[in-house]
């Protein structure tokens, strides 16, 4: 873990009590730091991702690092029964304040507290880059999972257009810790935001490692350019 005067960061080998004590640390302020440093884009993300994954009522959802359960709550508008789960113990408990009618459980994304083939449908949202192990992480969703049941990762990604992209990581390496230091309650953290998304694999590696662990029909789709990108695919 790094430690600077304003707070603490996970190192980019993501050990979970390093990765869970971060997210505590923001966890008061994370829904209006999401909104501010995406420019209010974070709405529309999470609607996409509630129409890729295609819920119908009834159905049953599980949303992986649901954190404050924004996440979730968005789910739960398709009259499907979502459920969050999530590491750290401080942004459930920001999430039972904020929406306490959002069920929200603790859990960890390599080890989900469900059976074999709970869920007709699992999403996870700006949290596969912060668990150490992608592929397991994929493969213990694909386990939670029925056959056939869907699958949607929301995560950062690559812009496509080379002028954009280098636009977007001068705001990312320069600007966003500066902003954050303004409206975040650990502003360290907005630094490994930063770097974990300059390391984190481009649409087409992340669609071959979703193929690799258990998932069928794999594809993406780009939101703002490839700043986030939609990655759906089918429990084979
Ligand atoms: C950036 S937040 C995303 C929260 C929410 N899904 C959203 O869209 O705003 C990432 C969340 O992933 C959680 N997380 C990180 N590693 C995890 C793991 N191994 N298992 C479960 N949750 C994890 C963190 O605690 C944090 O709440």
């Amino acid at each position: 873990m790094s430690r600077t005067p304003q707070g603490q960061r996970a190192s980019l080998d993501k050990q979970p009590h390093e990765v869970a004590a971060m997210f505590d640390g923001v966890a008061a302020r994370y829904d209006l730091t999401n909104t501010v440093l995406s420019f209010g884009q974070d709405r529309s993300w999470r609607r996409a991702t509630r129409a890729a994954l295609g819920l119908r009522p009834g159905e049953r959802v599980l949303d992986v690092g649901a954190g404050t359960g924004v996440s979730t709550e968005e789910l739960a508008h398709s009259g499907a029964y979502a459920v969050g789960a999530d590491l750290s113990l401080g942004m459930l408990q920001a999430g039972k304040r904020t929406r306490p009618s959002v069920p929200l459980l603790a859990g960890d994304a390599l080890r989900l507290p469900f059976a074999d083939a709970s869920f007709d449908a699992v999403t996870i949202s700006f949290a596969l880059r912060n668990v150490n192990d992608t592929d397991a992480a994929l493969a213990e969703l694909a386990r939670v999972t029925r056959p056939g049941g869907r699958l949607v990762v929301c995560e950062f990604s690559t812009p496509v257009n080379p002028a954009f992209r280098t636009v977007y990581l001068s705001y990312l390496m320069r600007s966003l810790p500066a902003v954050a230091r303004a409206v975040s309650s650990n502003p360290d953290a907005y630094v490994y935001l930063a770097e974990s998304i300059r390391a984190w694999p481009d649409q087409a590696a992340l669609a071959g490692r979703i193929g690799a662990a258990g998932w069928g029909r794999v594809a993406w789709r780009n939101l703002t350019g490839g700043v986030v990108a939609l990655h759906r695919a089918v429990r084979n």
